[in-house]
């Protein structure tokens, strides 16, 4: 069936590979990626599709109301997955207000310009939320969120993307827009800005530069592959039900250090370092303020009632994910020069 599909963030880490994969499996779909192409966003991410016949790319700003309208009323979506938002938590906690402008305001203007555009005929039309376990708070020792656990977002970031829900699902209540949210556990794999864990380590690991480990190194996460992700997100866009969430995860709790050590021995491996090289990098430093201890996701929903579960091991995800880093040196360069020496400078020295 023919379809004008919306996929916002489509340049960043996740939207990449939801991108390639619809644009790749769906070639009655037109698919339009809409990206501010901030620090995270990167169009290198889409060099193999980026000639599909059913691809455009959009440079657009999702906190501009009327552009966004505008470009609703031209292209008319049959459904949009918003992926677009402020990711990082440690440049919540420095500057909060843009995540409060792009996660919360910039999804209230998608919501807008849909509620528009889908008014007089809402059949075949969906809204789809992506968000992140974040939004529950913190666990303690035992426990998994649930699909109705209660919201405790501790971050300006998961405050943000919590507010994002509600309204989502507001606009779901009071004007019937056909919804879905998924809030998924952290992802890794090819193409994640070397902001977050995996991939800054990688890339340090590569450079002998020192592990920055914050607190005790015990906080724990529940990790999942990018690509699993991306097929969970095609599953539910067109097998979930309207007005569902939907929880994604890895069933793979690691904590910090221990996950760290593997990615060393990794790496010795692959780099044909001695063993026990790479980890004596690792340096413990000043805890985040306010790091949540433990993120777990009960993914029994989405496993039982569509049938999706993750395609490949922690073990195989975070080799792949090193080879891609070390095989594209080139993409690692690009985003680590310019503004990310600054970041790293006013981050960790
Ligand atoms: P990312 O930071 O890699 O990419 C975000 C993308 O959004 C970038 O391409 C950026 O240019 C774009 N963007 C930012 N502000 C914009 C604006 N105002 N207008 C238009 N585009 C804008 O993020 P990611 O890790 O790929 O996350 C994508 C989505 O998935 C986010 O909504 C995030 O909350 C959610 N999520 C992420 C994770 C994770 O582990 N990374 C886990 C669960 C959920
Ligand atoms: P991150 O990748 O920022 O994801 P999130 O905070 O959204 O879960 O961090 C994952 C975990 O790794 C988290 O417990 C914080 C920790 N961490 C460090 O110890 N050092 C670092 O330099 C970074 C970026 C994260």
């Amino acid at each position: 069936m023919k379809k004008t599909l919306l996929i916002t963030g489509g340049a960043g880490f996740i939207g990449s590979h939801v991108v390639r994969l619809f644009v790749n499996q769906y070639p009655d779909y037109h698919i339009v990626n809409l990206d501010a192409l901030t620090y995270a966003g990167n169009l290198e991410n889409l060099k193999d599709i980026e000639d599909a016949s059913n691809y455009t790319f959009i440079k657009a700003d999702i906190r501009e109301a009327s552009v966004i309208n505008q470009i609703f009323e031209e292209y008319r979506f049959d459904g949009v997955i918003h992926l677009a938002a402020e990711s990082h938590v440690d440049r919540s906690l420095k500057d909060p207000n843009v995540f409060i402008e792009t996660n919360v305001l910039g999804t209230a203007n998608l919501l807008n310009a849909a509620r528009e555009l889908w008014k007089d005929d809402k059949e075949g039309k969906r809204f789809y939320h992506v968000s992140t376990d974040e939004v529950y708070g913190s666990l303690g020792d035992t426990g998994f969120f649930l699909e109705t656990t209660p919201y405790d977002p501790q971050s300006p970031y998961s405050a943000s993307k919590a507010a994002s829900d509600h309204l989502v699902r507001a606009y779901g209540n009071s004007y019937k827009l056909p919804f879905v949210i998924t809030n998924c556990s952290n992802n890794y794999g090819p193409n994640q800005f070397p902001e977050k864990l995996i991939p800054l380590f990688i890339n340090n690991i590569r450079n002998m530069v020192p592990l920055p480990v914050y607190g005790d190194g015990k906080y724990t996460r529940d990790w999942l592959y990018v690509v699993d992700h991306a097929r969970a997100i095609d599953l539910v866009f067109h097998e979930g039900k309207d007005g569902e969430t939907y929880n994604i995860g890895g069933f793979n709790e690691w904590q910090n250090i221990e996950l760290i050590k593997l990615l060393c021995r990794q790496m010795d491996e692959k780099l044909g370092r001695e063993p026990g090289e790479s980890e004596k990098l690792i340096s413990y430093v000043k805890d985040r303020p306010g790091h949540d201890r433990r993120y777990a996701i009960d993914a029994t929903k989405i496993n039982k009632e569509l049938g999706w579960k993750p395609s490949v091991t922690f073990e195989e995800g975070l080799s792949q994910s090193i080879d891609w880093y070390l095989q594209n040196e080139e993409w690692l360069q690009n985003v680590t020069s310019g503004d990310y020496k600054k970041y790293y400078q006013g981050q960790y020295e």
